[in-house]
């Protein structure tokens, strides 16, 4: 793989995570945020998820002690946090894990356009627009494409690798070498709507609350039969609380506007309304229900 130096733009929810599986397959990475804070956090983030996958790997016997936090700590240390922009211009990746606004993500791709190298590859982790619009913005869209991860990154085994009718063969075939050197399972997919997952599981979801708001059974109940009856590891209103209620809102809402017409994109009102109420899910602690960090309360 030509891969060989990473850059990874917010560290955030998904960012971090991003950050983390790259620096354990052994690539140097920069992660860039332009808040310390937020930096911190992901760093910190970062230290405590190695620390636990260290620890389980031990408790499996699959690692000694000693091997299981060498190899946390080198993991960490090809880590650099930064806040500079220029660090990127030598990176031969470089995935956005930013905010989901269409317009702050295309002046970050123009930028990208300006200060990286030539043949660097871009990717953004969106999970609702359009990879094309990024590459146009990046004045480079042979170079672009769809690394859709998902949440946890740490766990999940996925990659939706998107490529739009402009991406370079090289660009793709890099992008899912990439994939699978961070230990993932590549899917290709179109510059679709949802690409696969989100495609049947953001309206899935909307069912799932749809159920709920006209009383046919209690969360608890329709959790319970999608986990016991088609053997789901979260029911899809837990699964919604997971993923957060303003994400969700904010796919629906997107894909309400652009295909009207679409029957399987609307937007229940008992979303709406939680999102009103600041309830956003696990990451503000209520949702549809109430949390303890990632557990449910
Ligand atoms: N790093 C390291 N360890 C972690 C971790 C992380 N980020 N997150 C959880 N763990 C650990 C837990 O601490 C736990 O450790 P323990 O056994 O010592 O307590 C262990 O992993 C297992 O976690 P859980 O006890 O919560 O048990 P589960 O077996 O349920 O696994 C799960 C958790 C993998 C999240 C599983 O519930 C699952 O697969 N849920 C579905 C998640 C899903 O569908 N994600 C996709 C959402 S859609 C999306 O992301 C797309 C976006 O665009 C909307």
């Amino acid at each position: 793989m030509a891969i060989k130096k990473v850059g990874v733009v917010g560290c955030g929810l998904m960012g971090h995570g991003i950050v983390q599986v790259s620096a354990q397959a052994g690539l140097e990475v920069v992660a860039l945020e332009t808040d310390a804070g937020a930096l911190e956090k992901g760093l910190g983030r970062i230290r405590k998820s190695l620390d636990k996958l260290a620890s389980k790997a031990v408790e499996k016997g699959k690692k000694t002690a000693d091997v299981a936090k060498a190899e946390a700590d080198s993991a960490f240390a090809r880590i650099k946090g930064t806040g500079e922009l220029g660090d990127l211009a030598d990176c031969d990746l470089v995935v956005e894990a930013i905010v989901e606004n269409l317009d702050v993500k295309k002046s970050l791709f123009a930028k990208f356009g300006e200060i990286c190298k030539p043949d660097a590859i871009f990717a953004s982790n969106t999970s609702s627009f359009a990879i094309g619009a990024m590459g146009e913005a990046s004045g480079r869209p042979g170079r672009m494409v769809g690394l859709h991860f998902f949440n946890p990154v740490q766990l999940m085994r996925l990659v939706e690798v998107v490529r739009t009718d402009a991406t370079d063969d090289d660009a793709f075939s890099e992008a899912r070498a990439f994939g699978e050197a961070v230990g993932k399972v590549p899917v290709s997919c179109k510059d679709t709507p949802g690409f696969v997952v989100n495609r049947l599981l953001v309206p899935y979801m909307v069912q799932a609350l749809l159920m709920l708001e006209r009383g046919d059974a209690s969360k608890q109940d329709i959790d319970t039969a999608m986990q016991f009856g088609c053997g789901h590891p979260m029911g899809p209103i837990t699964l919604t609380d997971y993923v957060g209620l303003d994400t969700t809102l904010f796919i629906l809402e997107g894909w309400c506007e652009n295909y009207p017409n679409e029957p399987a994109f609307q937007i229940p009102e008992i979303l709406k309304r939680k999102v009103s109420e600041g309830k956003l899910g696990r990451k503000t602690g209520e949702g549809f229900y109430k949390w303890d960090g990632d557990k449910k309360a």
